[in-house]
Order: C-alpha cells, then sequence, then structure tokens
C-alpha cells in the first residue's frame, strides 16, 4: 500500500491517458494502492474535476486491462483524482498547488509523501523542479519523488545540463527515470533465468557464446509523433535507452545480492566496458542505418518517411538502425552483441537470441549433417516466454538431425493477464524501488557511446540507406551479422 500524493504533470497528455490511468486503475483493482493516496491531474488547459475524471474514466475503458463500470467500486476510485489548471512557469500556481495537495493530503490522510511524475517535454523538467522548491512543495514531511521520461537529453550534454537542474531539487536517490522497457515482464525475467538456474550461468560467456542478437522491430511508421522523432531518430529514441539497457541485462555480472544499487552498479560497469571507436570510418563498419520508403505491409500501401507530417521532406534522420557493439570485459572478450531496430518493419517484436557456440569434435558435424547452432530466445513482446532450441534425432528417421524447441510460452497461458509495464514501474517508484529506473551514471554513459555514432554520422550521410516499408531493413544490416559468418536468426 502506498500513501501518496500523485502529482501527474501532463495530465491532458498521450501518455496519461494510454498508460498512466489504467495503470493506476489496475493498481487500484489489485488492492497495491490502498486508499490513501489522491491523484492531482496538472496541465495549462482549464478543466473541472468532473471532466477531468470523465477524462480518466474513458482513458479506463479504452486502455486498461480491468474493464470498468460507473459503479460503486468507480465512484470510490474516482475520489481521489482532482484537477488543476497549471501555468509551470508560475511559482503562484505552485503555492496554490501546495494547499490543494495540502488538503487532499489531511483528506486521504498521506503523511506528506509526494511523487511528481513529469510526463512532459524535457526542457519543462527544470522549471517545475524548480518551482515544486518555489512553491513550498518540497516542505511537506514524507519522502517527495521526481519520476520523468525519456527523452534524457538529446546528448550527453544536454543530459548533464538536465540533470543538474532537477539535481538542484532531488537527490539522485529521489529520481526515477523510466525506460519502460526495463518494466516489461520478460526483460525482468532475464535476470531470474540467468541468476536462478544451474544451467545458464556456467555458458554465459565467450567460451560458449557465439554472439547475442537483440532485436526491436515495429510495424509502425513515426504516427504523430514526426516533429519529436525527425529530431531524435532510431538511434537516440531506441538504441541509447531501451536497447543499451537490454543489452547491459544480458552482459552484466550475477549482481551480488538483490538490491538497486547493486544491479545498477553491474549494469553500469557493462556500459563503462562498451567498446568506443577509433574513427568515423570505425563507427561506419560497426553501425547501419536506414529510413523506410513508400512500401506496403500486410497489403497496406504505407507512405516514406519524409513524406510523414512534421518531417522534414529531406531529412536524413534513421528510422532503423543495427550495430555491432563489443563489451571488453573478461567475459565477454571476442563476442558481438548485434542490435537493431527500425520502425516499418515487418513484424513488431521484441526478441533476444543468444546463439551458442558448437561443441568442440561434433561428430554429427563431420558426417557432413547440417546442424543448427543451439539457441536460447527470449520473447519479451508481444509474445511472451523463452524458448532453447537444441538438436536432436528425428523420430524414425536414419539419423536424420533435426532443430527441437523446448518453448515456454508465458502468454500462452490461460487467463494470465500480465501487468503493463508502467503499472509496474507506477508501483515500484510509489513504494521506492528503483531497480528498474535508470541511474544517472547509465545514462551518462549509454549517451557517451550514443554520441560517438551519432557525430560519425552528422559528417556525412551517403551510409543512409533507404528501405522499403514492410522489408527488414536496409541490406547492409543483414550483412553486419554475415561479415562475421552469422546470421540474423528469424524472429517470431
Ligand atoms: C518508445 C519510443 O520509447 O518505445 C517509441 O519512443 C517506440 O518510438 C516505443 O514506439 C516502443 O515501445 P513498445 O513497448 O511498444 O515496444
Amino acid at each position: 500500500m502506498t500513501n501518496a500524493v500523485f502529482l501527474i504533470f501532463g495530465a491532458t497528455g498521450d501518455l496519461a491517458r494510454r498508460k498512466l490511468f489504467p495503470a493506476f486503475y489496475s493498481l487500484y483493482r489489485e488492492r497495491k494502492l490502498g486508499d490513501k493516496f489522491a491523484v492531482v491531474g496538472l496541465a495549462r488547459r482549464p478543466r473541472s474535476n468532473a471532466e477531468f475524471r470523465q477524462d480518466v474514466l474513458d482513458s479506463i475503458k479504452e486502455f486498461a486491462r480491468y474493464n470498468v463500470t460507473k459503479d460503486e467500486q468507480w465512484e470510490s476510485f474516482a475520489e481521489h483524482f482532482e484537477y488543476m489548471s497549471l501555468d509551470i512557469n508560475n511559482v503562484e500556481g505552485f503555492r496554490e498547488l501546495r494547499s490543494l495537495t495540502d488538503k487532499l493530503d489531511a483528506k486521504f490522510e498521506i503523511g506528506g509523501n509526494r511523487l511528481s511524475y513529469l510526463a512532459l517535454s524535457p526542457e519543462l523538467f527544470g522549471s517545475v523542479s524548480h518551482n515544486l522548491k518555489a512553491g513550498g512543495l518540497q516542505e511537506t514531511g514524507g519522502w517527495h519523488r521526481l519520476v520523468i521520461e525519456k527523452p534524457f537529453g538529446y546528448d550527453l550534454k544536454s543530459a548533464e545540463k538536465l540533470n543538474a537542474e532537477i539535481r538542484q531539487v532531488f537527490d539522485e536517490k529521489d529520481i526515477y527515470r523510466i525506460d519502460h522497457y526495463l518494466g516489461k515482464e520478460m526483460v525482468q525475467n532475464i535476470n531470474v533465468v540467468r541468476f536462478a538456474n544451474a544451467f545458464f550461468e556456467p555458458l554465459w560467456n565467450n567460451k560458449y557464446i557465439a554472439n547475442i542478437q537483440i532485436t526491436l522491430s515495429e510495424t509502425v511508421g513515426v504516427e504523430e509523433r514526426g516533429g519529436y522523432y525527425d529530431r531524435s531518430g532510431a538511434l537516440r529514441d531506441m538504441g541509447q535507452n531501451h536497447m543499451l539497457q537490454m543489452l547491459a541485462i544480458m552482459a552484466m555480472e550475477p549482481p551480488g545480492r538483490m538490491h538497486p544499487e547493486s544491479i545498477r552498479d553491474e549494469k553500469v560497469k557493462v556500459l563503462r566496458s562498451l567498446r568506443g571507436f577509433e574513427s568515423s570510418d570505425e563507427v561506419r563498419a560497426h553501425t547501419v542505418r536506414g529510413q523506410y520508403a513508400a512500401g506496403t505491409l500486410k497489403g497496406q500501401a504505407l507512405p516514406g518517411y519524409r513524406e510523414e507530417d512534421k518531417v522534414n521532406p529531406h531529412s536524413n534522420t534513421e528510422t532503423y538502425f543495427a550495430a555491432r557493439v563489443f563489451v571488453d570485459n573478461f567475459r565477454w572478450a571476442g563476442v558481438p552483441f548485434y542490435i537493431r531496430t527500425g520502425k516499418r518493419l515487418p513484424v513488431k517484436t521484441t526478441e533476444v537470441v543468444v546463439e551458442f557456440k558448437n561443441v568442440p569434435n561434433n561428430v554429427y558435424l563431420a558426417k557432413k549433417h547440417k546442424l543448427e547452432p543451439n539457441l536460447l530466445v527470449f520473447r519479451v513482446n508481444p509474445m511472451e516466454g523463452i524458448y532453447f532450441k537444441m538438436n536432436a534425432k528425428q523420430p524414425g528417421s536414419e539419423g536424420t538431425i533435426v532443430p527441437v524447441a523446448m518453448d515456454f510460452c508465458q502468454s500462452c497461458q490461460v487467463g494470465l493477464n500480465t501487468p503493463e509495464a508502467y503499472e509496474r514501474l507506477l508501483h515500484d517508484a510509489a513504494r521506492g524501488d528503483s531497480t528498474y529506473f535508470t541511474r544517472w551514471d547509465e545514462v551518462a554513459l549509454a549517451w557517451k557511446y550514443v554520441d560517438q555514432i551519432a557525430q560519425a554520422w552528422s559528417e556525412r550521410s551517403d551510409d543512409l540507406q533507404s528501405y522499403p516499408a514492410g522489408t527488414w531493413g536496409p541490406e547492409r544490416g543483414r550483412k553486419l551479422v554475415e561479415e562475421d559468418g552469422f546470421r540474423w536468426w528469424p524472429v517470431n
């Protein structure tokens, strides 16, 4: 149970509507929120409490895991929601907010705890933090946490500036930087599989693993976010955060204990060990970037990226990128991590594939059998599960060897209603568990790595290749893996 006043900045925006309100509702239904909480929706536009509650209801109806009807249960939930129109540059408004939160605090017996969730553009983080303090909202006796959304800066320099601004008001331990991939069930399961099973950890190194492949593919284009995306691109939008976080989780050493800081320390060590680039040519040799052109997906004709709304018609922003990444430490020396992500690819999926090396002196290979390597696959999204592919004799055959799969399909279980990433993260932030949030040093190291690539790419654009929407990205993406004698394993 969590006692807190949640201040949702950007309460009329898309994130609040699609993710946050439904998350509050699920937590409430599952009795993880209790009754000692209040949610204050904040945005500039005027809205009455009744209108705001109606917005919340509509969003829950559309996006939540639980059905909602306007019954008693809804009424008692809705009672905790209030709206206030706020100009975030005006400290006077924050003083009023202080009075409103005090009133709610007394009504719901909250005890001073405040969680400010900034579902806002990062340029505003500094002003909001500053005014939270100036308006007296940090002096309410309980804890004061800040939850912020990506993008956390545009590069290391801007991230440092942003961080310095919020650190004037909040301690690092009270800052919860969301990377919603860390809230996904199967991403969290990677650690369990690695560290709670006797048979994976001994093999988890360069002696037995040939390569690791991380794919985050999307069928959607830039949707309504052309303005943001054209400035960001796939590298900053997905690479700097979700992809490097997943790589760090795959590569990290077992933490000494399951404590947020121990886990984050281990991830930081991986990020610190990422092999940098000596030159722009080296960046180009290890990375591929592409941009979708017009094409078809599931029979539907789709426009090219440059024709999308709010996108510069001459844009050189990448909507696909792939990279060969090395982690220069004892465990991973020589093992390539291939990462790729893109919009308008043929399927929506997130998968991590561990490809194992062949056994020494494989007598079946000597007999010219075609053998597939062993694979361990984490399916993160939308299917959730783990499968292990190994070789076995085809039943009834004269020694034909075929790959067979041991498949644990989590999302196949009937009645399993996996919590949304946002539910878990909101709950974690409210109970003060920062394990699945990114710490500043992780963010900084990830930017340091990504900045080298972005810098090299900014020098020339002749390596930006176009790919038709609905295909697996530019040709060189495939070659990147084939150059090393491997191939991308098909995703499911
Ligand atoms: C976000 C990116 O962080 O992740 C989006 O900004 C992307 O561009 C999204 O579409 C993908 O998330 P998910 O959970 O749908 O895989």
